[in-house]
């Protein structure tokens, strides 16, 4: 048996998530999968087993068909990638209305992230990065730039986006996190219920802003009951709001890191959008402690994947940290590189999968990273790399914290 058959068909499932050695670096164990072929059996951290995609080629293809869903026919013998309760965790979603039900979803999205909606926004998100970047100016150094602008901003844009008051940020924020606990079911569905409850209450309330998505939902023509408005706003503000926390934790630790990159990108401010797709593309590696790109799919017939057999229902995962570094594909995946030609990383998914909320997750970084550089040119990290800690506990994974100095 070949290492390929062994990896693939054999009974030498590959325990995950795969310990880093670099927070910027894929796992050496991924590297070495990755190297063997593209497609591998795994055994998750809850115990089950799937199958993890790692080539580049395999990812797209897989994430362009309807190959895959997100839901089973059977949810409680469903292998599960973590414990949380919206993604890895038990597939929720009606197997029977799959396909519809994620239309409607990416239909209402579409009505509040729209480009059109996307060109209003720019000036408020401008203005919210500014009052940020103020505050991390006046702080005392180092700083947390997780704590002082990473996290504070995608959360105030989606709270924004949906209308709800500024005053239940905080809240907003720690249900959030509980959502996100990868070992912990019990935390993760409570945080679920907590935070449905509670935009489903400020839409009864009617605290929410009229013109946010949790306002239009209640109007004409949507007219939903608070609880499904609830469910809804807490999906997004979910999947909205911490990969991009995440997101931009990566991209600064990747310019801070590479300080000729960082000169070129001072001298060159026009590659500032080659830069976040790049950021994008390396920060991306690890991200998910999960492993895979932290989303569970199943197979919804037998498929090949690569010369590789997968069942119908099998857990497939897709990794695309791993697939933004295969060299058929990108010419030294490990440099990271502020001018790279072209860069068709495969963060945001592809095709029918394709995340509805890049453009706002790519208005945020832009509209962040412009201002960063200019106000602050001389910033730097404020500790080694050895001493940056990553959650290995939520499901986003993401830097704890990114001490800054300037
Ligand atoms: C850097 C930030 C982000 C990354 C890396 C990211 C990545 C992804 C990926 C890979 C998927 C596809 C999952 C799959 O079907 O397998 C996805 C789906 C999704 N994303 Fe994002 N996303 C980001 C930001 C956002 C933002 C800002 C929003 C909302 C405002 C958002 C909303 C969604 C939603 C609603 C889905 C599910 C769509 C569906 O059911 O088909 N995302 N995201």
């Amino acid at each position: 048996m070949t290492d390929a058959d062994q990896d693939a068909g054999g009974s030498a499932a590959e325990q995950m998530p795969f310990a880093q050695d670099h927070p910027l670096q894929p796992a050496p164990r991924l590297r070495a999968l990755q190297q063997r072929g593209p497609v591998h059996r795994v055994r998750t951290r809850t115990g089950d087993e799937a199958w993890l995609v790692t080539g580049y080629e395999q990812v797209k293809a897989l994430y362009a068909g309807d190959r895959l869903g997100r839901t089973h026919p059977r949810p409680d013998r469903a292998a599960r990638l973590t414990e949380s309760a919206l993604f890895g965790g038990r597939p929720r979603e009606n197997f029977a209305r799959e396909d519809a039900d994620r239309a409607w979803f990416k239909e209402i999205l579409h009505s509040v992230i729209a480009p059109v909606r996307l060109r209003e926004a720019r000036p408020w998100v401008d203005a919210m990065v500014r009052d940020l970047l103020d505050d991390l100016a006046a702080a005392p150094r180092p700083a947390d730039f997780v704590a002082k602008v990473a996290l504070p901003l995608p959360t105030m844009v989606i709270c924004r986006i949906l209308g709800v008051p500024a005053e239940d940020l905080g809240r907003c924020l720690r249900l959030t996190e509980a959502i996100a606990a990868a070992g912990d079911e019990a935390r993760s569905s409570a945080g679920l219920a907590d935070l449905t409850d509670h935009l489903a209450q400020v839409v009864t309330d009617r605290r929410a802003a009229r013109d946010g998505l949790l306002a239009r939902l209640r109007g004409a023509p949507y007219r939903l009951p608070a609880p499904v408005i609830g469910h809804i706003g807490a999906s997004l503000m979910f999947t909205g709001h911490h990969t991009t926390v995440v997101a931009i934790g990566y991209g600064v630790l990747l310019l801070l890191t590479h300080p000729d990159q960082h000169r070129a990108l001072l001298a060159h401010p026009d590659r500032l959008d080659a830069a976040v797709e790049e950021f994008l593309r390396v920060g991306n590696v690890g991200v998910n402690t999960g492993g895979g790109n932290g989303i569970p799919t199943y197979a919804r017939s037998d498929l090949d994947v690569g010369g590789v057999c997968l069942r119908a229902n099998d857990l497939v995962l897709l990794d695309t940290g791993a697939a933004n570094h295969d060299e058929r594909v990108f010419a030294d995946p490990y440099r990271f590189a502020v001018d790279r030609p072209s860069n068709p990383h495969l963060t945001f998914g592809h095709g029918r999968h394709y995340c509805p909320g890049a453009p706002l997750a790519r208005l945020e970084m832009q509209a962040l990273f412009a201002q960063l550089l200019h106000r602050f040119p001389d910033l730097r990290l404020a500790t080694g790399l050895a001493d940056l800690r990553a959650h290995d506990d939520q499901i986003t994974g993401g830097l704890i914290e990114l001490p800054v100095t300037w």
